[in-house]
């Protein structure tokens, strides 16, 4: 039902809150108009006035460094006007509702909201309330969603690995709190990904995870075995309710990846990571660091991808969901 609200009528992508139902056809659009974006970065005048007049409100409550950082780059290379709002001095915290405040924003003329909320649901919410000329894209919401990191993770994989049709991905660590797992599970299931391996202790694993199209594993030597990508994830302490598991020391022998785990994926496999990373918790720094990760490549491939997402549902980058 949410991916249905992010069509309009003519089927041109008008909100980005999800992966979730999104067409083949709209990812590919995404990761390929990301493309054209890519050198951007390296040329003296890194703009383009795809949204030129357009102005763009960063509506992040809670925090972030690469997500916020990498949309208000995107927005100011398509030339936008930005706005960046601290939430300790917005008025929500003398009591205005969410909402309200967006409200009042729209009032200002805004065009795009970017939004990061702890409740799942958050952009959605927004989204069923703004007018259709307000586009929404949900920048993590709770639990439930990370659409644009899921893509420019899909980015950085095709940029290295070409094909979708015969990889086989381990997503590894903190599966129940992550809303990045879950978005990247969607979005290697449509593009054709045959093989989605989560790998975790089983408190930490969804009941049913398997529904979500993914093989679970809970033995990391066993599920690292001959895959192509090892998407790691941080373990979201600041989510967990009780105790699930015995210690850090004991979750990093486990299912930390060091060195002698990488071997086990095959020799050419990509070492992944979302961000922030914490060292010795969930990935060794030689890992981290070392010849597989890509994990700088993820952050700067967010700001071609943000700004692809930008101009799609602004209408900049014509698209059009399968019929
Ligand atoms: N990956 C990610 O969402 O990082 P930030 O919390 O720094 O935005």
């Amino acid at each position: 039902m949410i991916a249905d609200m992010q069509y309009d009528q003519s089927g041109q992508l008008r909100h980005f809150l999800t992966i979730e139902g999104l067409a083949w056809e709209t990812l590919v659009h995404i990761l390929d108009t990301a493309q054209s974006f890519i050198t951007f970065g390296e040329r003296e005048i890194k703009k383009v006035p795809i949204l030129r007049g357009k102005t763009v409100v960063n509506l992040f409550f809670e925090n972030s460094t690469r997500t916020r950082t990498t949309f208000e780059i995107a927005a100011k290379r398509l030339s936008a006007d930005v706005i960046n709002l601290n939430p300790s001095r917005l008025s929500t915290s003398k009591g205005e509702s969410v909402l309200d405040t967006v409200k009042n924003l729209e009032a200002m003329h805004t065009d795009l909201f970017v939004v990061r909320d702890a409740h799942s649901g958050a952009a959605f919410l927004i989204a069923q309330h703004v007018p259709p000329h307000v586009a929404i894209i949900n920048a993590g919401d709770g639990r439930h969603a990370h659409p644009t990191q899921a893509m420019l993770d899909m980015f950085t994989i095709r940029q290295y690995k070409k094909d979708f049709g015969n990889l086989r991905v381990a997503i590894v660590g903190d599966i129940l709190h992550s809303r990045v797992a879950r978005s990247q599970i969607h979005a290697l299931n449509i593009l054709g990904v045959p093989e989605v391996r989560v790998i975790a202790p089983k408190t930490l694993l969804p009941t049913e995870v398997e529904r979500l199209g993914v093989q679970p594993y809970t033995d990391m030597r066993k599920g690292l075995k001959d895959v192509d990508v090892i998407m790691m994830l941080r373990l979201q302490l600041e989510r967990m309710q009780g105790t699930l598991i015995a210690s850090e020391q004991e979750y990093f022998n486990l299912y930390g990846l060091t060195e002698d785990k990488v071997a086990l994926a095959k020799p050419d496999a990509l070492v992944m990571h979302p961000g922030p990373i914490n060292r010795g918790l969930e990935i060794a720094s030689e890992v981290a660091d070392g010849p597989h990760s890509v994990i700088l490549d993820q952050v700067t491939n967010g700001i071609a991808v943000r700004m692809s997402i930008m101009a799609i549902v602004m209408g900049g980058q014509s698209e059009r969901k399968a019929s």
